[in-house]
């Protein structure tokens, strides 16, 4: 065969000539050519007539041609003048033949000369003439990335239609190391091309692949084919989705609004399609935090869907989980943590809270107990109790959150009775919020005011004879507590010289302090009454104080003045006065002695002549009382002259008495007598009389000087006593005062005897008298009233003074 094909490379020529020397060879039994394929036409194949042994001269003679069976291509045509077989028709070996191993086109030769056939074979040799190809251009191939070494996948092979070595002999792949080829040659000789997965494949890393495969054939010159492998690298899920960050951890204020979006988280997968579609969900976390958030499953956005609240919770941890089509899945954790904001006022409880306290508590006394709270933290959670500095109570820190509120001082419900008490509490957020209450106390009443009396001391004037039960005054008393311990009693009371019958007296009403008159007062009975009056309140202990009250008994000219002398007569006969006959004008005959038992004005007294048995004899002083000559007596002027004398007081209206006086005009008694015998004869003998008068006169002033010893005596021992009991000790002397009372037997001594007394001590000279002594009493308002008794005053009178004892 390598000699042939040696020769075949020379000319063509000598490739004929080799070509005729074969045929030669193969006559024997029919004349055999070998032609390669696809000769020209006309290309000759053989020259029958030669090989046939014709001369070539008579060669149209013979009449040469082809016989064919009916419907075969004609490839060859015989030159009759020649003898020269020619291809007429393009020859495809693999057309003919196709598959055949010797591919042989067989027919007669005629020859009409010798009606003689003759076979003819003319065989056609393959010439490298196809290149090898594959059925497509290119092919696409999926090889799934999780794909093991070794993993093979049938190619489709390549067409040669070619015989032996011009067909395919070998394949070759190129364009990626990651790939081999394997090519098997069955024991039919079938070939089976593969693709061997040499590496393992990463589609993360090379998606796809371009590879070329080649077949080439074993021609000369050698032929190929190529194909074009697309590999497409499908995905596997073999990556899981990975979170950007192991820990999200972020920070928001509590008042961020609903629907906000508080962070995003990210997981990447570097798969793709369904391996790298990552769903987002929440793992493990508590029902609380899943009705705070939110997790969009496809976006990773966490939102918040509740209402954050820092004192509620102040740090939300939970998993989050990142998972892809192919079920791989990430987790990571998430961290919320919430910042304080200062939104909660403080909270201010009042734990304990009494709303009354006595005024008397003392000081730190308890009131309330309070608890304050604020739910913020940090600063917004510190906080300041604190109350009005101006009040009387601290607020002190008892435990963490507590404070007690105590008095800080003394309580008086008299100054301020009910307090509202404001407590703040502030905190220290920016800006500050803060809380208000209000502790109402209201402070009790102790019985710690005793009543007062409006004044010091009262003294009312009243006058006498008034009607029983007249209203005389009224007094009162304040009481600065409240209520019951407000509530005042009035009460009259006695000094220590209790006097059970004041109470007959006067009686007070023991609620409104109004005094009442129980008797019908005599001025001339006493002219004042001193007591106490006390106010009680109703507290417990009672509390009460007292008054000093003078009531000053007014005087009423109830009296009409009294005459003492001349007394009145008893035995209807009058009061018989000498007066000599020789007496000088101005001789003071007699003196008309009459007393009022009222005082002042009503005391004050004047005489009046007013009937005279001889007018103008006598005078009358108009407030002595003195009946005084006028004039000389003359013969003519009868012996016994009567007077009438009117007394009359001051008074309004005026009250008055009258005397008779017989004034006779004698020098001696017996003279009188004789005189009176010529007048009157049913008198006593006259010696009789003057020895009487003068047993009497001389009885009378032993019992006077008696009297005056004992009175001394009494006295002293009075004033020793008053001197010792005049430390403020007020008296009720309801003594019935008048300056002038004397005992009935006296009343004739002192006209004799006491002149000079009873000149100095006529009832309106007593009186003034009685007022320098008592001036102090009197100087106030009303210069006739009489103070305090003196008995013996500066100028050394003796005044008689009888007090009635009650
Ligand atoms: C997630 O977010 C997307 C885009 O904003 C939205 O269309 C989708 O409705 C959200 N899903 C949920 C469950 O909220
Ligand atoms: C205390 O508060 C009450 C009710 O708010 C009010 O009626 C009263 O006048 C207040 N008293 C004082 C002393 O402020
Ligand atoms: C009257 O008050 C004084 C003190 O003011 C007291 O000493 C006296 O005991 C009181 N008298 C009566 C009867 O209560």
């Amino acid at each position: 065969m390598k000699g042939i094909q040696r020769l075949w490379n020379c000319r063509k020529g000598i490739i004929q000539c080799l070509f005729m020397m074969f045929s030669w060879k193969a006559v024997s039994g029919q004349i055999h050519y070998s032609i390669p394929e696809e000769m020209h036409k006309g290309s000759s194949v053989g020259n029958i007539a030669k090989d046939l042994g014709m001369d070539g001269k008579q060669l149209p003679d013979h009449g040469l041609r082809i016989v064919s069976p009916v419907g075969m291509i004609q490839y060859f045509s015989l030159n009759a003048n020649n003898g020269h077989l020619q291809i007429s028709e393009r020859i495809d070996r693999e057309e003919i033949c196709r598959e055949a191993e010797k591919c042989m086109l067989k027919f007669q030769v005629l020859v009409e000369s010798k009606l003689k056939l003759y076979g003819i074979e003319v065989e056609i040799t393959d010439i490298n003439d196809n290149a090898p190809h594959f059925p497509l251009w290119e092919q696409e191939l999926e090889i799934n990335e999780a794909s093991m070494p070794g993993f093979q996948i049938p190619l489709p092979k390549a067409q040669d239609p070619d015989w032996g070595i011009n067909s395919v002999q070998s394949y070759q792949l190129t364009g990626s190391s990651n790939f081999a080829l394997h090519v098997q040659t069955k024991e039919n000789g079938a070939r089976l091309v593969e693709l061997v997965l040499e590496k393992s494949l990463d589609r993360e890393e090379q998606s796809a692949y371009n590879l070329l495969l080649t077949a080439t054939d074993g021609g000369d010159p050698i032929r190929s084919g190529t194909l074009q492998i697309h590999i497409v690298v499908i995905d596997a899920n073999d990556n899981a989705p990975v979170f950007s960050h192991p820990l999200y951890e972020v920070s928001i204020n509590e008042n961020i609004p609903k629907w906000s979006t508080l962070l995003t988280v990210r997981a990447t997968d570097m798969d793709e399609g369904i391996n790298g579609d990552i769903k987002y969900s929440f793992q493990e976390i508590t029902k609380r935090d899943s009705q705070m958030f939110l997790l969009n499953s496809t976006t990773g956005e966490i939102i918040l869907i509740g209402n954050l609240d820092y004192e509620e919770s102040s740090l939300y941890a939970f998993e989050i989980q990142a998972k892809d089509g192919g079920g791989l899945s990430d987790r990571s954790k998430v961290v919320i943590s919430v910042t304080d904001l200062n939104d909660n006022a403080p909270q201010l409880s009042v734990t304990f809270a009494t709303n009354t306290i006595l005024e008397s508590s003392p000081s730190q006394t308890v009131i309330a107990i309070l608890n304050v709270q604020d739910r913020d933290s940090g600063i917004n959670g510190e906080i300041t109790c604190s109350i009005p500095s101006n009040l009387p109570f601290q607020l002190k820190k008892s435990m963490d959150n507590f404070y007690s509120l105590v008095t800080d001082g003394a309580l008086d419900r008299e100054q301020v009775s009910v307090f509202n008490i404001t407590v703040t509490v502030t905190d220290h957020g920016v800006p500050p919020l803060s809380t208000v209450t209000v502790i109402t106390l209201h402070v009790l009443d102790t019985n710690d005011n005793p009543p007062l009396f409006e004044k010091t001391d009262y003294t009312f004037y009243f006058v006498e004879n008034n009607q029983r039960g007249a209203m005389v005054s009224s007094l009162k008393a304040n009481d600065l507590d409240w209520e019951e311990n407000a509530r005042i009693t009035y009460s009259i009371t006695d000094d220590q010289r209790s006097d059970s019958r004041l109470s007959s007296y006067l009686s007070i009403n023991s609620e409104t302090g109004v005094i009442y008159a129980l008797t019908s007062f005599d001025y001339e009975d006493f002219r004042d009454i001193r007591f106490r009056v006390k106010a009680q309140d109703g507290g417990a202990p009672p509390l009460s104080s007292n008054v000093s009250v003078t009531l000053f008994i007014l005087d009423q000219n109830d009296n009409a003045p009294q005459i003492l002398y001349p007394s009145p007569p008893t035995d209807g006969s009058t009061g018989i006065e000498l007066a000599p006959r020789s007496s000088e004008p101005g001789y003071l005959v007699t003196k008309v002695v009459a007393v009022d038992a009222d005082s002042g004005q009503n005391a004050w007294l004047s005489y009046q002549l007013i009937k005279a048995t001889e007018p103008g004899l006598f005078t009358l002083g108009l407030h002595t009382g003195e009946i005084r000559t006028a004039r000389f007596f003359l013969e003519k002027d009868a012996l016994k002259q009567s007077l009438v004398v009117l007394v009359k007081d001051n008074g309004q209206p005026p009250l008055s008495a009258s005397a008779t006086l017989t004034v006779v005009l004698a020098d001696t008694i017996p003279a009188v007598l004789s005189d009176l015998s010529s007048i009157s004869a049913p008198v006593d003998p006259p010696s009789d009389l003057t020895f009487y008068l003068v047993l009497a006169v001389a009885f009378v002033s032993c019992l006077f000087f008696t009297f005056l010893l004992v009175l001394l005596a009494i006295k002293l021992h009075s004033w020793r006593n008053s001197q010792l009991l005049e430390s403020g000790s007020v008296n009720f002397s309801g003594a019935p005062i008048s300056q002038f009372v004397g005992i009935d037997g006296v009343r004739a001594f002192l006209h004799s005897y006491c002149q000079e007394v009873s000149l100095t001590t006529d009832s309106r000279k007593a009186n003034y008298s009685n007022t320098l002594s008592s001036k102090e009493a009197c100087e106030a308002k009303d210069p006739i009233l009489p103070g305090e008794d003196l008995n013996l005053n500066n100028e050394g009178l003796i005044v008689v003074q009888v007090s009635k004892q009650y």
